[in-house]
C-alpha cells in the first residue's frame, strides 16, 4: 500500500492519470475499473483532456464500472451507468459496447449479479481499478459490514451514503434508491493495481482506518490492506489524520524514479 500525499485535486488528476495512459501505452486493449462519485472526476477530466489533445486512444480498451442503484430507469440522469457515460466514457473514444455496469434493472437479481462476475472474469480480470472512498470507509458501495469475501450482489444503502449522495437527487434524500448492486470486495480485490482517489477533510477518517487500522468490515475499505498493489493518491486534508504521514511523504520523495506507482 503506498500513500501519496499530493497539493491538490489536479495533481491527483495527473497522476492518475499518468498511471491509465502509461497502462494503455503498454496494454491497449486494457480492462478499466471506473468508479462514479466526485472524486474520481479531475482524474476523467485530464483523461479526456489528453485524449482531446492526442495523447491517449481508449479504442481497444473495456470498462466496466463499480456499481449501480437499484430501480432507476434507463433513462435516469442519476443512474451509474449514465454518469459515467457522462463523465468520461462518452468524452473518449471507448465504444459504448465495451463499457459494462451491473443492471439495478434486472428481474433476476442474483443470475444479473453472477453474469456481471462472469463478464469481467472472461474480460480477463481488471488490470486499473480507481476507486472513490465514502465517509464511512465504503468502497464502491459496500457498507459497513459487508464480507470481506464478497462477490457482486445486491446492498442496502446506509442512511448516512444516502444523506451524501442527497445532493445528486436535487437534495432530496428520500429521491435516492434504498439499494444498490455493487462489486464485492473480493471482486475489487482480484483487481491487479487499485488506485484510489480521496480528497478533502470529510475522507481523513476513513483514509485513516483503510491505511492504518485494523482490518475490519466496520470499515470496508481496510480489506485493501490485503491486497498487493494499491496506491492511495489523497490531498493534505485527506491525509490530516494519517499518523505515519511524514513517512509516507519521505517515501515518495525518495522513490526511484523507474518504479511508477
Ligand atoms: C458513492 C459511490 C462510491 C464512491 C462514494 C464517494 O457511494 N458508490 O464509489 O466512492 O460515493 O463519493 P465521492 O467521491 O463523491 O465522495
Amino acid at each position: 500500500m503506498e500513500i501519496v500525499i499530493l497539493d491538490d485535486a489536479q495533481a491527483i488528476g495527473r497522476l492518475a492519470a499518468d498511471q491509465v495512459c502509461t497502462l494503455l501505452a503498454r496494454k491497449p486493449d486494457a480492462v478499466l475499473g471506473l468508479a462514479t462519485g466526485s472524486s474520481p472526476l479531475p482524474v476523467y477530466d485530464e483523461l479526456v483532456r489528453r485524449h482531446q489533445a492526442g495523447e491517449v486512444t481508449f479504442g481497444q480498451a473495456r470498462a466496466f464500472t463499480l456499481d449501480e442503484y437499484v430501480g432507476l430507469a434507463a433513462g435516469h440522469p442519476e443512474r451509474y451507468r449514465n454518469v459515467i457515460d457522462r463523465e468520461f466514457t462518452g468524452r473518449v473514444d471507448l465504444d459504448p459496447s465495451r463499457v459494462a455496469g451491473p443492471d439495478g434493472l434486472a428481474r433476476d437479481v442474483p443470475a444479473a449479479c453472477a453474469a456481471y462476475e462472469r463478464a469481467i472474469t472472461d474480460a480477463g480480470g481488471v488490470d486499473l481499478q480507481i476507486l472513490g472512498i465514502g465517509t464511512d470507509g465504503h468502497i464502491a458501495f459496500n457498507e459497513p459490514g459487508s464480507s470481506l469475501a464478497s462477490r457482486t450482489r445486491i446492498k442496502t444503502l446506509t442512511h448516512q451514503t444516502r444523506v451524501d449522495n442527497a445532493r445528486f437527487f436535487g437534495g432530496d434524500v428520500d429521491a435516492v434508491p434504498t439499494h444498490c448492486l455493487t462489486q464485492g470486495l473480493a471482486t475489487i480485490m482480484a483487481a491487479r493495481h487499485v488506485l484510489l482517489v480521496a480528497t478533502g477533510q470529510g475522507k481523513a477518517q476513513a483514509v485513516h482506518e483503510l491505511a492504518e487500522g485494523a482490518v475490519s468490515a466496520l470499515w470496508p475499505a481496510t480489506v485493501l490492506q490485503h491486497h498487493p498493489h494499491v496506491s492511495i493518491l489523497v490531498d493534505e486534508a485527506a491525509a490530516s489524520r494519517l499518523q505515519l504521514v511524514g513517512y509516507y511523504r519521505e517515501t515518495y520523495l525518495a522513490k526511484p524514479a523507474w518504479q511508477g506507482l
